[in-house]
């Protein structure tokens, strides 16, 4: 069976089960706590929570989807027989619809009927094979799942397992519960999580108003039981890009690249650019190690890559793709060579060496590990070096982003980015605005303000916050006069370091979402705002001129937008 009639078997099996099918969101989430779309499930987050509503929003409390995905903590086994950064993954959502019965039964059902496999075994949640010590050893054994699969499976295929088969949010609040494995050819193929629970900090347990379940089955091992294939690779997802390869590169290598390929055309044409950071970085790193393998094949990959995809996935994009990899193509060449012939004269590389070969060369990690089979680079972890990349991000001025001809920004800070002097002043005076704006709005709205997002550019500021309603025009006045006696003040901007526990304790504000180092910033504005920030600011709120609030609107449920201009 080709893949395209699996897909096709997939979502009439779900809409004939009362499924509303739902288009695959993109690459890039709505959602800032991840950098790129992991699982099926991440576009329904908010039906989950209650958030939004199903019914209303898909006329059912059911959706399927079939879901572009990407996973960096895959990237060191791709080259095996099923690892990949890209994937596509297949699932069914119930959103306090159907729970374990009909969720378990429609996973048999699809397999072992609709498409004639036979399943080696399952797997249910069990406390007793989890670790003593462990908090989960509390969660009650999932005796419905397991009662459930009794009726449809010899009970020597039902096995217990601990940790695996529990998920949730870890070391963090959170909707969680048991899941069940279905297994074939000692495979796993599909992982159903049922939420059930919500957990909180201690490991507290507590029954979710809206239980949900949430299915994923990786597409590429699916096609590969189906396809009765030995490995993901000779699947016709990924047999026609190996083709293109030469005889004389390594399997292992071979499968890297086709997998590169993939990865690149779908991040490119969901708007991924090459940078240092974030989502950029990890697309330029793919985007490197398939050139520093000199197939010169990469052009006929993309195009295929498209031509199969295509008629699935319509925003593929051709031309954007070839032209992104051809900038990237254009830099990265200037200083492969030299990065090479320094690396043959090197003896043991350690993160130090391997991160100064990445400064200067544009050499990444996964192209320095593997140089020479490895010989060099036995005791170069990938932790180390992203310990060195993380030292340097703190400074991250201007710098790198030249060097390899990012977008060519004075700053750019993840916040914060400016391509000149000029901008980088006023970016500057906004982002202090936006500090004076936060303490305000809490000093006005009361503490339980708290930064949602924010985003600065050399126009406007724009600060997500959450609040439940409409500000009144009072409110809004009061805000704007705060913030503007605060810069009239002419409070001195002082910048501290500590360590990030000491720092939350001092009552300085945080974005709970952000993900801050062990040692931090603390910038203050006299008594009047405090908060934990990389900077830049201006020295004196003084500099920052006159503020004005433009526009306040809902961003989200719950959440509060404004946008702020500032004025000489
Ligand atoms: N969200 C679950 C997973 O990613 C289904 O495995």
């Amino acid at each position: 069976m080709q893949a395209a009639e699996l897909r096709k078997k997939f979502l009439d099996f779900f809409e004939s089960k009362g499924h509303k099918i739902v288009q695959s969101s993109s690459l890039i989430p709505d959602d800032p706590s991840v950098l790129l779309t992991t699982a099926g499930m991440q576009q329904f987050k908010k039906y989950y929570t209650g958030e939004a509503n199903a019914k209303r929003d898909f006329g059912s409390l059911s959706t399927a989807s079939i879901q572009k995905c990407f996973r960096t903590s895959d990237i060191d086994e791709v080259g095996d027989e099923r690892h990949l950064t890209f994937f596509e993954m297949l699932g069914n959502f119930s959103f306090g619809g159907y729970f374990k019965e009909e969720a378990i039964s429609y996973g048999y059902e699809f397999l072992a009927e609709t498409l004639d496999l036979s399943i080696d075994y399952i797997t249910v949640f069990d406390p007793e094979k989890v670790p003593e010590g462990d908090w989960r050893k509390g969660v009650p054994f999932d005796e419905e799942s397991y009662d459930i699969w009794k009726k449809i499976l010899p009970e020597e295929k039902i096995r217990r397992e601990g940790t695996d088969n529990f998920w949730g949010p870890t070391g963090a609040e959170g909707p969680c519960g048991p899941t069940t494995e279905i297994y074939i050819n000692g495979t796993e193929i599909w992982n159903i999580v049922f939420n059930q629970f919500y957990c909180d900090r201690d490991g507290n347990l507590a029954s979710l108003k809206i239980q949900g379940v949430d299915t994923g089955m990786g597409f590429e091992r699916l096609a590969m039981v189906a396809q009765n294939k030995e490995n993901i690779f000779e699947t016709d997802l990924f047999e026609p890009l190996l083709g293109i390869l030469i005889e004389s590169i390594s399997e292992k290598q071979k499968r890297i690249i086709v997998d590169h390929a993939r990865s690149v055309a779908f991040l490119i044409s969901d708007g991924v650019l090459p940078s240092n950071k974030e989502a950029g970085y990890i697309l330029r790193r793919l985007m490197r190690r398939l050139i520093s393998y000199g197939t010169g094949k990469e052009k006929n990959l993309f195009e295929l890559v498209v031509a199969n995809y295509k008629s699935f996935y319509p925003e593929l994009n051709l031309e954007r793709i070839l032209s992104v990899f051809n900038d990237e193509n254009e830099k990265f060449a200037r200083t492969l060579n030299k990065g090479l012939s320094e690396l043959i004269k090197l003896g043991e590389i350690d993160a130090k060496t391997a991160f100064r070969l990445y400064e200067s060369y544009g050499l990444p990690f996964e192209v320095i590990k593997e140089y020479d089979g490895g010989k060099k680079t036995r005791n170069l972890s990938r932790e180390d070096f992203e310990e060195e990349f993380k030292k340097h991000q703190a400074i991250s001025r201007a710098g790198a982003e030249n060097k390899f001809g990012g977008h060519g920004l004075l700053l750019d800070t993840g916040e914060l980015k400016a391509k000149d002097e000029e901008e980088l002043k006023k970016v500057t005076r906004l982002h202090t605005a936006t500090h004076l704006l936060q303490a305000a709005l809490r000093k006005v709205l009361g503490q339980d303000v708290k930064q949602m997002g924010s985003d600065i550019t050399v126009e406007r500021t724009r600060f997500d916050f959450s609040f439940p309603r409409k500000l009144t025009p009072e409110e809004i006045k009061e805000v704007e006069d705060l913030v503007n006696k605060a810069i009239a003040d002419g409070l001195e901007v002082k910048m501290e370091e500590m360590d990030i526990e000491e720092a939350k304790k001092s009552g300085a504000l945080y974005f709970f979402k952000e993900k801050y180092p062990s040692k931090v910033k603390i910038y203050s504005a006299g008594n009047f705002s405090k908060e934990l920030c990389g900077g830049p600011h201006v020295a004196n709120t003084r500099e920052v001129g006159k503020f004005a609030i433009l526009k306040e609107e809902a961003s989200s449920s719950g959440v509060r937008r404004i946008r702020g201009v500032v004025t000489p």
